[in-house]
């Protein structure tokens, strides 16, 4: 059904024990044809993993069904089909969606969506592979294996009534919880690697970029990450992507982590800070006199740590340039690198 470029981009990529658990289980789903529940936030893959099952061993086709696109009226019409003169506009006869998937596997996305009159026809096509496109005396049959998805929690939609019990039943035989990309960075390596591979070229993020990228929480998930890599290889035409690469939600995020950052060393008491990951003695230059920190000083060799960092970033890591910058030879840099462990 798939043409060979298509199906890799479906491929399902990560090695944390998550995804890996994920990935035992499409293993195991794909051989069968039990319904299947995909949980999980916006852009963690539910439509990836709902591929992935159907092409473990493909038989027919795989449908698209996108039950939050689908609105109105025409909605029914899109599910079951209609026969011609159903109703004004239905010049010829329609093939639904349900129709399409005969045999093969019907993908039902955010079917947390679907009204409960639908609710209760497309449970009749599951339990007797029968249904009625819209105006006609006749049933139809299809039968097909059911993958549906959802961002809601549909246990809570069940106990409100807005989402059918039995039907809820019948999907939740096999469910497959997807993590959010926060609570599995390790998966974020790869991933990139997938996306630049994906984009062509020979394309590396930089350890400080990648670093942010490590640090920010991906609200849209790897949907997100996807778009990032993708902004950052437009901005730059390589082959390195560096911070000042990344889109603004994490030039934000990387504001807000160094301000934060600030503000812990600026007023850290006396003492281990719990905020400061690094505290100012380790910054010191060899032999130097530690500094105690006092609450609202920072101290000078703290100051010139940081402007020596901005400027290499601002630079892209050009250390002729930055010591343009600072207005320090080239020789006195590469000393203060040293001293701030910061040559590498
Ligand atoms: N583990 C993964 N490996 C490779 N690509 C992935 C992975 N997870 C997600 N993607 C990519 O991220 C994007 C979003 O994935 P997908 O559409 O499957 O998410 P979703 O959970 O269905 O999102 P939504 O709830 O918004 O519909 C797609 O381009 C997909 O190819
Ligand atoms: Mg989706």
């Amino acid at each position: 059904m798939f043409a060979n470029l298509e199906e890799t981009r479906h491929v399902l990529v990560g090695q944390s024990p998550r995804t890996r658990q994920v990935l035992r289980l499409i293993e195991k789903l794909g051989k069968c044809r039990w319904p299947a529940l995909l949980l999980g936030e916006t852009g963690t893959g539910k439509e990836v993993v709902a591929r992935a099952i159907h092409n473990i061993s493909p038989s027919g086709p795989f449908v698209v069904v996108d039950c939050s696109s689908m609105v109105g009226p025409l909605m029914e019409s899109e599910l079951f089909g209609h026969v011609k003169g159903a109703f004004t506009g239905a010049a010829t006869t329609k093939i639904g969606l349900i129709e399409a998937a005969n045999n093969g596997t019907a993908f039902l996305d955010e079917i947390g969506e679907l009204p409960l009159d639908l609710q209760a026809k497309l449970l009749r096509v599951l339990q007797d592979k029968e249904f009625r496109p819209v105006g006609s005396l006749s049933s139809r049959r299809s039968d097909f294996r059911i993958i549906a998805a959802t961002n809601r929690d549909l246990a809570k939609e069940v106990e409100k009534g807005t989402f059918r019990r039995d039907l809820y039943f019948r999907l939740n035989v096999i469910n497959i919880r997807l993590s959010a990309l926060r609570e599995r960075k390790e998966d974020i390596p790869a991933l990139i690697q997938h996306f630049l591979t994906q984009v062509g070229g020979n394309y590396t993020v930089t350890a400080e970029a990648l670093e942010v990228m490590l640090s920010y929480d991906w609200p849209g998930n790897v949907r997100e990450l996807e778009n990032c890599v993708q902004h950052m290889v437009a901005v730059n035409s390589g082959p390195l992507l560096h911070v000042a690469d990344l889109p603004s939600s994490l030039q934000n995020h990387l504001i807000q982590k160094k301000s934060q950052y600030l503000t812990a060393t600026a007023f850290a008491g006396p003492g281990p800070h719990p905020g400061v990951v690094d505290s100012p003695e380790s910054f010191s230059p060899r032999g130097a006199a530690v500094p105690q920190p006092v609450p609202g000083v920072i101290p000078l060799m703290e100051l010139e740590r940081r402007a020596i960092l901005n400027a290499l970033e601002y630079t892209r890591g050009d250390r002729a340039v930055a010591a343009h910058l600072l207005g320090i030879g080239r020789t006195t840099l590469y000393r203060k690198l040293k001293e701030y462990h910061l040559a590498n």
